[in-house]
């Protein structure tokens, strides 16, 4: 069945130009692009999104990271959308993950990895609300 989850391609990946061969990657994977859009994420934006991190050592640092530079927010489509962007991604940590992953040819660390992918369909739901309104998905 049909379903959404939600992506950011981080700073990394913009910094790098790898914005156009992770977004190749998403559509050879059947990933269809409901909305996107470059936003240069504030302190607040970051430290909400990732909230759920806020206890750990590296929140801190992830914060800076994600406000660093401009991102890509994006609002994909697909069967099992959710799991197989995880699938595609890749571990955490870009020296880790398994070969032919988004995570293991674009990223560089397990900071610098690349993109972001929602966890669960109710997180993917909760973080497209986030970014987008409905009528901005088509
Ligand atoms: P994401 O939420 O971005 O899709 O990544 P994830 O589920 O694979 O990993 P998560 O545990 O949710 O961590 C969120 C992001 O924090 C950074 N991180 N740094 N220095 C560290 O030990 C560390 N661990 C995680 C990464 O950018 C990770 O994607
Ligand atoms: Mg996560």
């Amino acid at each position: 069945m049909k379903q959404r989850t939600f992506t950011i391609l981080k700073p990394d990946t913009v910094a790098r130009r790898n914005v156009g061969g992770v977004i190749a990657r998403l559509e050879q994977e059947g990933f269809e692009i409901l909305g996107a859009k470059r936003l240069h994420l504030t302190t607040e934006q970051a430290q909400a999104f990732y909230a759920v991190h806020a206890e750990r050592p590296f929140y801190r640092s992830l914060v800076e990271f994600m406000t660093s530079g401009p991102v890509w927010v994006m609002a994909l489509e697909r069967d099992n959308a959710v799991e197989h962007l995880r699938k595609v991604m890749g571990a955490t940590d870009s020296q880790k993950a398994e070969k032919g992953t988004i995570r293991a040819q674009f990223g560089t660390n397990i900071e610098r990895n690349a993109i972001h992918g929602s966890d669960s369909p109710e997180n993917a739901k909760i973080e497209v609300g986030f970014f987008f309104s409905g009528s901005e998905l088509v």
